[in-house]
């Protein structure tokens, strides 16, 4: 096997404990998607990250942290944010909160921002890694900009190769999209990328409003975040496909279907929502090597964590 691909064990954790020192970036699973991981303090590790992911410079890392007492080093938590983390966290919600003057992590790996996005992953690799390392990490998605984010440790190789210095292999990401964010930073609460955790559920706890921002409606985007076309097969994708024609791959979901379609790929024969989130990204990649004219998705049903699958679909499907 390729000498940068391991199986998780003590020794993969122990050798990305010792790159990420070394300035290296090291792939990870999280309960999400995988992460590249790099020492959130050390400019030239998080200029290896943006230069492998081609990742604009003005867009920031998320940071990764161990625990509550690392995070409160970084960022301000007010009554209300102290409340969320300790509900959701470890877990797949991000928090944007305003920043801390800190010598923990360096400004290129926020862009600058006098707001800092945050969370504790509840992955037991990360965990491990971060627990020798003892700093934040920072860790965007293991994917080029723009393209399909990676679910399992062969995607990442797929997308990178060599170019990363390690790639730990600990099997697939359990949801297989990304994190929810929530913005503490301002008045009003709002999710600014739709996750694993919806706004019901945080409402639940904050017993307040949370706006879900319309990227579609952001005139001058902020951050590749908030460019519509996003997690996008090089294929061009169609959602809401009834009849998938010639020239087609499809991509379909549940039991309720007929499709003797070739070539094709069921999220969830079963029509589980949570099993088609964790298979949406893997069969996007598998689908894209096919080249074939278009890749055909029919209608997901927006319930639930169907509402971030439509979204990743949306913005995968999305010009320019
Ligand atoms: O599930 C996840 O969150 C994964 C795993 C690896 O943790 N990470 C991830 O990172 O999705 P990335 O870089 O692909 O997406 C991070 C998003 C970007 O859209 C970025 O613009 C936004 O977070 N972001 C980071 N810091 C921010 C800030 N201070 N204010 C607003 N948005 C921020
Ligand atoms: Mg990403």
């Amino acid at each position: 096997m390729q000498n940068n691909f391991l199986k998780e064990s003590s020794y993969s954790i122990n050798k990305a404990v010792k790159i990420l020192n070394d300035g290296g970036m090291v792939a990870l699973k999280t309960e999400t998607v995988y992460g590249i991981a790099c020492d959130a303090n050390n400019i030239f590790s998080i200029e290896k990250v943006y230069n492998l992911k081609k990742r604009p410079l003005f867009n920031p890392l998320i940071i990764h942290v161990n625990d509550l007492e690392m995070a409160k080093k970084i960022a301000v938590f007010d009554e209300l944010s102290k409340k969320i983390a300790n509900y959701f966290w470890p877990g797949p919600l991000t928090l944007i909160l305003p920043r801390k003057k800190n010598i923990l992590i360096e400004d290129f790996a926020v862009a600058g921002l006098e707001t800092v996005a945050l969370r504790i992953p509840n992955s037991v690799v990360f965990q491990k890694v971060l627990k020798k390392f003892k700093k934040p990490i920072a860790a965007p998605s293991a994917n080029p900009s723009g393209y399909i984010s990676s679910t399992n440790a062969k995607h990442v190789f797929d997308s990178f190769g060599r170019k990363i210095e390690l790639i730990i292999d600990s099997g697939k990401s359990n949801f297989g999209l990304e994190s929810t964010i929530l913005n503490l930073s301002k008045k009003k609460l709002s999710i600014t990328r739709q996750g694993i955790i919806s706004s019901d559920e945080i409402k639940k706890i904050v017993r307040r409003k949370i706006e879900i921002s319309d990227n579609s409606k952001i005139k001058k985007p902020i951050s590749p975040g908030q460019i519509k076309r996003h997690y996008a097969p090089n294929t061009p994708l169609k959602m809401n496909v009834k009849s998938p024609k010639k020239g087609d791959a499809l991509l379909f979901f549940g039991n309720n279907h007929n499709y003797k379609f070739n070539p094709s790929l069921n999220l969830s024969k079963k029509g589980d929502l949570y099993e088609a989130a964790q298979n949406l990204f893997d069969y996007l990649r598998k689908l894209d090597k096919l080249k074939m004219k278009r890749i055909a998705v029919t209608p997901i049903p927006l319930k639930g964590i169907g509402k971030t699958i439509n979204e990743r679909l949306i913005r995968a499907s999305a010009n320019g």
